[in-house]
């Protein structure tokens, strides 16, 4: 994959209904579009919890098939990624914050049948994660600090995209560029023109009057 690859919407189904996540999964897949973020938060790495491996489970029992990408915001991810796994994540995403072996990790992830991703939040600079790109199938920069949906969008997280293509583009890589945080369409076009692939999009998606004609716009871009 390059900069140029095609644009993918990702709704975050942490602004969906929490008292039937199964049915704003349902909306996503009704729109052909093919992603579903899954946000896990343990209240240490941030101040905040959402769900577990259960609703992963859950999910796939009601019969979703779509691709979950897995973001875990924990301070011991590399605990986790087993029970992600079996539950039905395709991808899981881990930030390199907190202090464990990433690279053992991200190795863990792939043994697992999953695809992998690291992640930095807007304080990580680019030179954090240089040396794991050639082990990643996803880098997710933060446009927000994590913990919460609907926070607004932080432009100066644009050159970091554009380092990130830079080296993807230089070295040959071709791992996708997801962002995370405050995306709507406007802010998704300014990311896009960074290099950004991948567009998790929150509040922005289910607020939505016109999901059709949202997912449309972000097919164009
Ligand atoms: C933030 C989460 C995001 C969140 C984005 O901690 O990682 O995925 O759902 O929400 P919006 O799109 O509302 O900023
Ligand atoms: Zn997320």
């Amino acid at each position: 994959m390059t900069s140029m690859s095609a644009p993918l919407l990702n709704p975050s189904l942490l602004a969906g209904d929490h008292a039937n996540l199964a049915a704003s999964a349902q909306l996503v897949a009704d729109l052909k579009l093919p992603w579903l973020h899954c946000d896990i938060m343990d209240a240490h790495f941030v101040p905040n919890l959402s769900f577990g491996p259960e609703t992963l489970a859950a999910l796939r029992r009601a019969g979703s098939t779509l691709f979950f990408d897995t973001h875990l915001m924990l301070d011991e991810p590399h605990r986790y990624i087993e029970p992600f796994a079996k539950a039905g994540a395709n991808l899981i995403s881990i930030h390199i914050e907190p202090a464990y072996d990433h690279a053992a990790a991200l190795a863990r992830i792939r043994a697992l049948g999953c695809q992998n991703g690291i992640v930095l939040n807007p304080g990580t600079s680019a030179a954090a994660i240089e040396h794991l790109l050639a082990l990643v199938d996803l880098v997710l920069v933060m446009t927000v600090q994590p913990g919460f949906g609907g926070q607004p969008f932080r432009r100066d997280m644009l050159p970091k995209l554009r380092q990130i293509d830079t080296w993807r583009r230089e070295r040959g890589l071709n791992f996708r560029l997801e962002v995370d945080g405050g995306i709507d369409v406007a802010t998704a076009t300014e990311c896009r023109a960074a290099g950004a692939d991948t567009f998790v999009a929150g509040t922005s998606f289910f607020r939505a009057a016109d999901k059709p004609a949202f997912a449309a716009a972000f097919a164009r871009m």
